[in-house]
């Protein structure tokens, strides 16, 4: 089983993670836990490359290096732990490249469409939760800052997180489209309900519709 999660930075993906994998670990299934970018040798120095504010990348080049580090950790770990009857939760998969590339930076949706089936080799996700959560409130939440503009500019965001509200806006919207169009893979959640209570819905989504 493949399950993913989505959402735009500072929604609180890694802690569900965190708890989902605690629960099924405790059920005595085999789980294991991969981000995007990065998860191999070679994805975590393209994942440096991508994440560096200290210089700029075009739209276009952005999107290759973020395939190219999902190639890798499609190739190298995700299909051999799929093929071994592994559980595999991953903190983002395509439609973050769908959100942040194609609604995000504009770039054309078709186009994206061929390269996230190269780059994944087919692979779509079991269940993909999605936290939803307003940008300004994920942004106060992850940098604890009250002044948004200023934060944008921050020394300590990384080069993604530098591209201000409107982006993330953008990327919100598109997360929203994605849904429209996969509403049964993608179950849409409340990032700002209590973590316990976000943790027992995905349990019971997950009770609902798989044997576990
Ligand atoms: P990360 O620090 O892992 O962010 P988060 O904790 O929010 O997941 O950085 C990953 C960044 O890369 C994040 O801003 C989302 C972005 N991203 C894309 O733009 N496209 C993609 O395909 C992926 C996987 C991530």
């Amino acid at each position: 089983m493949l399950i993913t999660f989505e959402g735009i930075d500072g929604a609180g993906k890694s802690t569900q993670i965190i708890q989902l994998v605690n629960f099924m670990t405790n059920q005595g299934m085999d789980v294991i836990t991969l981000r995007e970018p990065g998860g191999t040798a070679s994805a975590e120095k393209i994942r440096t490359i991508l994440l560096d504010n200290s210089h700029k990348i075009s739209p276009v080049g952005e999107l290759l290096l973020f395939s190219a580090s999902r190639a890798e950790l499609v190739q190298d770990v995700i299909v051999p732990a799929l093929g071994a009857g592994k559980t595999v939760i991953l903190d983002r998969f395509f439609d973050s490249t769908t959100a942040y590339q194609g609604y995000g930076r504009g770039i054309d949706l078709e186009l994206l469409k061929s390269i996230i089936s190269l780059s994944t080799c087919g692979i779509i996700p079991d269940i993909t939760f999605y936290l939803d959560i307003d940008p300004i409130e994920a942004m106060k939440r992850k940098f604890a800052k009250t002044s948004i503009p200023l934060a944008f500019e921050d020394e300590e965001l990384d080069r993604m997180e530098r591209s201000g509200i409107e982006f993330y806006r953008k990327v919100q919207q598109g997360y929203r489209e994605i849904i429209k169009q996969n509403s049964h893979r993608l179950v849409v959640l409340n990032a700002m309900d209590p973590v316990s209570d976000i943790h027992h819905q995905i349990i019971t989504v997950l009770k609902d519709r798989f044997p576990i």
